[in-house]
């Protein structure tokens, strides 16, 4: 029988099929199907710095009635609908969670700004949480902010989370850095046990009729594998942090293409949301009749397999590979 372990953060996971931040973690009993059906762990949907900080200018208000700061709060505050329970209630449906469950558990914090609300990294760790992601999604539109400057924003941010708790954390980021592999180096410095690849940013259309802006999020399909296929192999054995995969993952062939890429885990998202929790058997049974096939007997065995660094060809993942790639179609 093949051996689908693997570790995490230094967590021991019966499989690699982890269930990413979603809404399906906002509810117990969807937990409870996800490990019914052997998912290997799940992170938490995100609590936003904004939700935090928003409720602490509201009781602020409520303290120190007459001054101004609540108009300015709900400003500021955006729309959460109704994706999320306030600051406490996560906290306590973590707590909830990891008596009910034997799968690890992840907590999510999602920000970008230094500030109080990274003390929820001490709540969640004291919740129970097995280990922390820190998804710092940020949308850079400041003409006068350097990269450099904002880079610096997000080391610090790993920094003070990295400090307010003792459980593994790894961090969420975009793939949109000019050097990636530093960003990457210096985010494992400052405190990252691991990096998950890569926030899905949701990308706004325009409503041409009622003239408004639509923030749908559409889920994704196995085409958007490769851009953290590409880079988890090129990263792979060349910083001190374990490696998750997020984003387009729909088969088992595509857990197993991103096990040989170097990921500890993949995360999935969209497959769960649209297939539910009786998607995971049947993943795993691919994964395995795959194993079977091909004779692999564990997961460990093939990890990094096809990195840059085990490649015959290094440059498939780089800029030569693109003038290859322009002449296979000139070729047809
Ligand atoms: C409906 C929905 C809600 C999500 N909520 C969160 C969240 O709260 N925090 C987070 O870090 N990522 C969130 N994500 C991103 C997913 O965790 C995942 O990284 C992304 O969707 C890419 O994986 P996929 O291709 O399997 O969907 C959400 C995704 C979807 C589709």
């Amino acid at each position: 029988m093949a051996d689908l372990t693997t570790t995490y953060l230094g967590l021991h996971l019966k499989n690699p099929v982890v269930a990413s931040a979603s809404p399906l973690s906002k509810k117990l009993d969807s937990v409870k199907r996800l490990e019914d059906a052997g998912i290997g762990a799940v992170v938490m949907y995100s609590l936003f710095e904004e939700q935090i900080t928003h409720e602490s200018l509201a009781l602020n208000y409520f303290l120190d009635r007459g001054t101004e700061s609540m108009a300015e709060s709900l400003t500021y505050f955006p729309d959460l609908g109704n994706y999320n329970l306030g600051s406490d209630a996560y906290v306590g449906l973590i707590a909830k969670i990891k008596e009910a469950v034997n799968i690890p558990v992840i907590g999510s914090l999602n920000g970008f700004t230094p500030g109080g609300w990274v003390d929820y990294a001490k709540k969640i760790e004291q919740a129970g949480a097995d280990a922390l992601e820190l998804n710092m999604y940020n949308i850079a539109t400041d003409l006068t902010q350097t990269s450099q400057d904002l880079e610096q924003v997000y080391i610090d941010l790993v920094s003070d989370v990295r400090k307010q708790s003792n459980i593994p954390l790894a961090v969420k980021l975009s793939p949109f850095f000019t050097s990636l592999p530093n960003m990457a180096a210096r985010l494992v410095k400052a405190g990252a046990n691991g990096l998950v690849l890569f926030n899905r940013f949701y990308q706004p259309d325009i409503d041409v009729e009622t003239l408004e802006v639509i923030p749908e999020i559409h889920l994704s399909s196995s085409e958007e594998l490769r851009m953290p296929l590409r880079w988890i192999a090129i990263l792979y054995g060349r910083i001190e942090a374990d490696l998750a995969l997020t984003t387009g993952v729909h088969t088992g062939e595509d857990v197993i293409k991103a096990a040989m890429a170097g990921a500890n885990v993949s995360m999935l998202a969209s497959e769960l949301i649209h297939k539910g929790a009786g998607r995971v058997p049947e993943l795993l049974g691919e994964i395995t009749r795959w194993m079977e096939e091909f004779e692999y007997d564990s997961i460990t065995q093939m990890k990094g397999s096809m990195s840059q660094k085990a490649v015959a060809d290094p440059a498939a993942f780089e800029r030569a590979n693109y003038m290859k790639a322009l002449q296979s179609f000139d070729n047809r």
